[in-house]
């Protein structure tokens, strides 16, 4: 079980120089990139579906098992917190036991979350993630911008991040 699952380094510099330190995150999916980096300096909340991967690293940990083709929406509702400066959206993965699962209830579910703030997406460049990056950004009124990063191979990656103000600036 390698690196490839983690997010690029990008990310994680892009977040260290965006989102001043000690500011609540929220993630979606935990893993050895984006919650060892950025545990230390931030309050991290990471939503994680698979038992093995949690209280891996000093984030506060929110299991949320997959029900529905996404995380269980009610333990969301209940657990996550009323505000944070970012979301990261990398889960949950996009095959669970075979079964195709994916970013997408990210998109179906947006109420649940308080997207007043900053949302980045891994992986931006592919199908799927494109398609979730065009619904949230029609649902929120909102805009991206792409920017390259590099897998743990140093192959290109691309992450999006979503501003917090509207296309017009509001
Ligand atoms: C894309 S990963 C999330 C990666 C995380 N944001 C990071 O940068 O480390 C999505 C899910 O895959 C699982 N996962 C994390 N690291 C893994 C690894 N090294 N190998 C296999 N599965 C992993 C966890 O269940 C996680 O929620």
């Amino acid at each position: 079980m390698g690196k490839g699952f983690s997010c690029c380094n990008e990310i994680i510099e892009w977040v260290r120089d965006n989102i001043p330190k000690g500011s609540i995150i929220l993630e979606l999916g935990s893993g050895r990139g984006s919650t060892q980096h950025l545990c230390n300096d931030y309050n991290l909340y990471s939503v994680e579906h698979e038992k093995r991967w949690m209280n891996k690293f000093d984030s506060i940990y929110i299991y949320a098992p997959i029900k529905n083709g996404f995380y269980d929406i009610d333990i969301l509702k209940e657990k996550l917190p009323n505000e944070y400066a970012l979301i990261l959206v990398d889960g949950p993965p996009r095959k669970i036991d075979g079964k195709k699962i994916g970013r997408k209830g990210f998109g179906e579910n947006l109420n649940i979350f308080n997207t007043d703030c900053i949302i980045i997406f891994d992986d931006s460049d592919r199908g799927r993630e494109r398609k979730l990056i065009a619904s949230v950004c029609e649902q929120l009124g909102r805009e991206v911008i792409h920017y390259k990063g590099h897998d743990h191979r140093g192959k290109g990656t691309y992450f999006a991040v979503m501003a917090k103000e509207k296309k017009d600036g509001v």
